[in-house]
């Protein structure tokens, strides 16, 4: 008799403790939602006590004619259109899913959708602090670029002040960046808006290998953006501590929505590019090919504004990056038709043209051979070096890589394509 009610007793707490246990979870799950739905509604913070100061700039043919090649380097990577090259922005479907839907505002110099009417303490503040010219925060898709020596921050806002056609002024106006709800947590409770040096900053000088090297990597053209380790892909505070630095692996995604991931650029011998002579670099990074003779794929830019001194201080500072053991795992493969079907679209699949200009009709960048070239020797022409005519294009050369009959063979392909789209 006493055993049974003790029993029940013990059977009657444990149900109030279920009870209490299964109150409180459901308690927590909607502070959990609830909590969701404040990050989801709260707006980005607000910094408008970070002070925006004009630099005083003067803009001179020279600046705008270095700034070109800055921007072409470092802004026209997410603030240029995929189709012709012009800093009107545009949606940037390649980043890491991880970030949410992010777009690249217009920065050309129309006074609505651009940058006319933004002074330039506000662009500078913009630029260097990641805080916008409403004084709220980006999220750091936008990079910081605090240490941008003051004489390159002056040749890009020459150049985005300038009447080059490039910033002409264009009403396009990409749809706001909606940041994921991971970036929306970071951007109110984490990361703050990176602080600019009050004294002057002096781009160290070309006989500084060592200082040019980290100037141009980390500052600059921060490679970690793309290259970064695989663990944080926004980890971008101070890259420098991650054990992983420079090691690849962060997955991005190319303009056919497959995948493809940063390299790992330390100088391991087998994992990364230990194995490489100064000139498979300069080829990497200026014609974006290879040693093996296989493409270096969009999105990594072209660095074709790099000169000899400025490409041998990143080797260098490469270099004596800690190599990381751990290799990326390959890109997406593409199946490579046969060249008996068609010796032209083989081509047009084996240097990677699908890369950027998509792998079926022409998406990502639109050509539009038919109107630009008359001759099928004309298209020829550019392929073998796009930049004879299009100083700041993108495009690699392949003069180096294909004899002429193969470029023929592959011009006609474009032709081909050009006029499909034409009809569509
Ligand atoms: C990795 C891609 C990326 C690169 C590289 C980049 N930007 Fe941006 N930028 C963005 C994105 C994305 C935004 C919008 C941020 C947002 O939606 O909060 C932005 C916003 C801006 C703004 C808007 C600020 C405002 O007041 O509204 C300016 C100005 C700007 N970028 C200038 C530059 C310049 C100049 C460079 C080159 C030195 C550059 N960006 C490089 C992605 C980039
Ligand atoms: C916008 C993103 C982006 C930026 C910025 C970027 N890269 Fe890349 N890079 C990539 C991607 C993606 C690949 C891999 C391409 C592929 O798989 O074909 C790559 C490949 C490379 C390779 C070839 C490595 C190999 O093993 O095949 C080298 C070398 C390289 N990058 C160097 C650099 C350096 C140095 C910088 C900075 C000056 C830099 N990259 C900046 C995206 C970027
Ligand atoms: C890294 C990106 C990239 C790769 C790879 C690439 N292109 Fe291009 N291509 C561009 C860009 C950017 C333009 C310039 C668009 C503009 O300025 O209007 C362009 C322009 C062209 C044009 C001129 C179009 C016109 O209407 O004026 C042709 C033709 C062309 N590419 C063919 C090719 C072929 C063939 C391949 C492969 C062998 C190739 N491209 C590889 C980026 C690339």
């Amino acid at each position: 008799m006493a055993v049974t009610l003790r029993s029940r007793t013990r059977r009657a707490r444990r149900r109030n403790v279920l009870k209490v246990f299964g109150a409180i979870l459901v308690f927590l799950a909607l502070l959990g939602v609830a909590g969701v739905v404040t990050i989801r509604l709260l707006p980005l913070p607000e910094y408008s006590e970070v002070a925006a100061v004009d630099p005083g700039f003067k803009s001179t043919p020279a600046r705008v004619e270095r700034g070109a090649g800055l921007v072409a380097m470092t802004c026209a990577g997410c603030h240029a259109s995929a189709e012709d090259q012009r800093l009107i922005g545009r949606a940037l479907a390649e980043l890491p899913k991880s970030w949410g839907e992010v777009a690249a505002p217009n920065l050309t110099v129309h006074k609505r959708a651009g940058l006319g009417a933004v002074g330039d303490a506000e662009l500078v503040r913009a630029i260097r602090t990641g805080v916008d010219k409403d004084g709220k925060f980006m999220p750091p898709y936008m990079p910081r670029y605090s240490r941008m020596a003051d004489e390159d921050l002056a040749a890009i806002v020459a150049f985005l002040r300038s009447d080059d056609p490039w910033v002409a002024a264009d009403a396009a106006k990409p749809d706001d960046s909606k940041p994921s709800l991971g970036v929306k947590f970071k951007s109110l409770f984490t990361w703050r808006p990176a602080v600019a040096s009050a004294e002057p900053i002096v781009r160290p000088s070309r006989n500084e290998p060592e200082a040019l090297g980290a100037y141009l990597v980390e500052d600059l053209l921060q490679c970690n953006l793309c290259h970064g380790s695989r663990k944080d892909s926004l980890a971008l505070a101070v890259p420098i501590q991650d054990p992983d630095y420079l090691g690849g692996g962060i997955e991005m995604t190319d303009f056919n929505g497959k995948p493809l991931f940063g390299a790992n650029i330390t100088f391991d011998e087998e994992a990364g590019i230990g194995r490489w002579t100064f000139d498979d670099f300069r080829r990497a990074m200026v014609d974006g090919a290879r040693p093996d003779g296989t493409p270096v794929r969009w999105p990594m830019p072209r660095y074709a504004a790099l000169d000899e001194v400025e490409l041998a201080a990143i080797f260098s500072y490469l270099s004596n990056v800690p190599p990381v053991e751990d290799a990326v795992e390959p890109a997406a493969e593409y199946r490579i038709p046969g060249q008996k079907l068609d010796r032209g679209r083989h081509l047009f699949f084996k240097h990677a043209c699908f890369g950027c200009h998509g792998d079926k009709t022409p998406h990502g960048v639109v050509f539009d051979a038919a109107a630009h070239f008359e001759t099928d020797a004309m298209i020829v022409e550019f392929l073998r070096d796009p930049s004879a005519t299009r100083p700041r294009i993108a495009m690699p050369a392949y003069g180096q890589r294909m004899d002429d009959e193969e470029l023929l063979a592959l011009a006609g392909y474009v032709r081909s394509m050009a006029t499909a789209l034409r009809n569509k």
